[in-house]
């Protein structure tokens, strides 16, 4: 393959179920400044944790081709949720390169001391096949302890991530793990890193935390590097900035939460375009609902 200047200047698309990937967002921007992103919030449907297996797998490939559709040059899917549950169909239909976010088992086997993790993920994702395999490759010699975050995307999604209701919410998860000696906690869904500080509040400095969003940041350039589809730095006087275009936002909700929580936690001041993204079960739905 030998793409051209102006495909390697196409975007990333980058995609979640609602705002999590957001925290994924931040990371790649951060780590590749001269990279355009088009991010797609599925609020209208999350939380994908609620839903069933089709749906995910609906959702997901609707909303990767739509990018693919709207020029992106490489894909990420900013869910663990629907990277558990999808991304294999989704390798199978795209020839589009791919990157897809799995919770830190690994980082956390490598870091834990007292030889005891928790993870907070959803419930699809701890019980896929794709994450039993994970815990089975990375943590034989790891006690890991699964707790699945119910509430907690809902939360993030009304961009609640410090009310003392959502901290109690948090307590019930994480002070069993405490109780029994985890020193490392994985986020294992790509809405968590948003509640650090609420987490923080409670295991104060005895937990470490594991996010994935660098490293998915670093894996994309490796993606992006292997593939020759690195975007150019930006030159003086070209019109562009030198902490990259900024993104285009979109989602299948109003979008008003996406661009407060934007604001709030990435200091970024986003129009919203609200998009349409039908797909099989959507439009049933719909016709359900009709
Ligand atoms: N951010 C998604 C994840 O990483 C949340 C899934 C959901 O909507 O339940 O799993």
């Amino acid at each position: 393959m030998n793409p051209t200047a102006s495909y390697c200047d196409a975007p990333i698309g980058i995609f979640d179920s609602g705002l999590g990937g957001l925290s994924v967002l931040r990371a790649v921007r951060a780590h590749l400044p001269a990279e355009q992103i088009v991010y797609v919030a599925d609020s209208r449907y999350a939380p994908y944790g609620a839903r069933d297996d089709d749906f995910i797998a609906d959702r997901t490939l609707a909303i990767c081709e739509w990018l693919v559709a709207q020029g992106a040059k490489a894909l990420v899917v900013a869910c663990n949720t629907a990277t558990a549950q999808s991304i294999a169909l989704v390798r199978e239909r795209l020839s589009i390169p791919l990157v897809g976010v799995e919770p830190g088992i690994k980082p956390a086997a490598s870091i834990s001391k007292s030889r005891v993790a928790g993870v907070l993920a959803t419930q699809v994702t701890l019980r896929s096949a794709r994450f039993q395999a994970l815990v089975e490759r990375h943590a034989a010699d790891l006690r890991v302890l699964c707790q699945p975050g119910h509430g907690l995307v809902e939360a993030v999604e009304r961009c609640d991530v410090s009310s003392p209701a959502l901290v109690e919410l948090l307590r019930g998860y994480v002070q069993p793990m405490l109780d029994a000696g985890a020193d490392t906690l994985v986020l294992g869904c790509t809405h968590y890193p948003f509640l650090d500080m609420a987490i923080r509040s409670i295991v104060g400095e005895s937990m470490t935390l594991v996010d994935t969003s660098v490293a998915i940041a670093r894996q994309l350039e490796r993606v992006l590097d292997q593939h020759g589809l690195r975007a150019q730095p930006a030159t003086p006087g070209d019109g562009s900035t030198a902490s990259g275009t900024p993104a285009r936002f979109c989602s299948t909700s109003d979008g008003a939460h996406l661009r407060m929580l934007a604001a709030a936690l990435l200091g970024i001041d986003a129009r919203v375009e609200c998009v349409s993204i039908p797909s099989r079960r959507t439009r049933e739905l719909e016709a359900d609902a009709a």
